[in-house]
């Protein structure tokens, strides 16, 4: 298997260039980041985290390498204030990593034939192929139209509840035969996009419940920086997007929409924006590395 490729490597970098002290890296993944930053900055100490227990096993390379300057613990970013450390800068590279979705067995992958799961921390919470027998019609509803995006969300859900009992759909590529047998996902007139993407991605964000995490871990990686640091979020979809964009915004006392109707000068203003617009990646990146299409980096300096 191929190895995580960073993505916005060269812009994380130069956004970092001066910072000085503890950044915490909480989307270790394959560590690339943690490591481009460690070996730029030689007076920089990472505190790396990732919900995936795989990831502490890929994180040894860095305590070897950086014995005095590296830690890593396996929690979910969300819960970051049990640590109780403070922070100059914080990166949040969201989504999954090349090891997650190329590994059949952790079942993310349409491509690959593997358990239905698709949790990032394997020993908690339901696999998707659970989800899928239990959740309820609001649950489904939720993950395929509102996660997914998915236009054709009625035949989706409807046909699920319609065979949830009976079908079995042990695998990845069990479900997507379902989904070609039973639904009119077929249809999407996109040709680059595997007609089960998006019911895919939708699964993948209900099955973790990567929203609530993402509200939370925003507002608990606000609170643990320092003044003056910095915070980065990679976003590699409009729903991560605009809630790290609300966040941003309200913490730097700007208004999101003209009607707004809390006046701009009595929000209190806690950060600056780095970055107005979203930072993104260049065609040579997007052409070297395709998961680098749709990343969009934000940055902000707390006062
Ligand atoms: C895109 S990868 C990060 C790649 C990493 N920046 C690198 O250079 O290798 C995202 C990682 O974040 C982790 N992750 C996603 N949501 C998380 C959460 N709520 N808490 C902790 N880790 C999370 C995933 O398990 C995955 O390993």
């Amino acid at each position: 298997m191929e190895g995580h490729t960073p993505v916005l490597k060269t812009e994380i970098l130069q956004a970092f260039k001066d910072v000085c002290g503890t950044v915490w890296d909480g989307t270790f993944g394959g560590g690339g980041h943690s490591e481009a930053l460690l070996k730029q900055n030689p007076s920089l100490y990472i505190v790396a985290t990732d919900t995936d227990p795989e990831a502490s096993g890929r994180s040894e390379y860095l305590k070897k390498e950086f014995p005095t300057r590296f830690e890593f613990f396996q929690i979910n970013f969300s819960e970051i204030a049990d640590l109780h450390r403070t922070f100059e800068g914080v990166l949040l590279d969201l989504g999954v990593s090349s090891f997650q979705l190329e590994t059949p067995r952790r079942g993310f992958s349409f491509r690959n034939e593997g358990p239905l799961d698709m949790r990032m921390n394997p020993t908690i919470g339901l696999s998707a192929r659970d989800f899928l027998k239990k959740a309820s019609p609001e649950a489904l509803t939720q993950a395929i139209r509102e996660y997914g995006e998915e236009p054709q969300w009625r035949s989706v859900v409807r046909a699920i509840l319609e065979h949830r009992e009976n079908e079995n759909w042990e695998t990845t590529t069990d479900f997507v035969a379902f989904l070609e047998r039973h639904t009119s996902i077929a249809k999407s007139k996109k040709p680059h996009l595997h007609a089960a993407t998006r019911v895919f991605q939708g699964l993948r964000i209900a099955v973790n419940d990567e929203l609530n995490h993402l509200e939370r871990g925003l507002k608990a990686a606000f609170e643990c920086l320092n003044s003056d640091g910095l915070l980065a979020v990679i976003t590699f979809h409009s729903l991560e997007d605009r809630i790290v964009k609300r966040h941003f915004y309200d913490w730097c006392g700007r208004s999101l929409t003209r009607d707004d109707a809390q006046p701009r000068q009595l929000k209190t203003v806690r950060a600056t924006l780095v970055t107005r617009k979203p930072i993104t990646a260049t065609e040579a990146e997007v052409a070297s590395n395709p998961r680098a299409r749709s990343a969009k980096l934000r940055i902000l300096k707390k006062l």
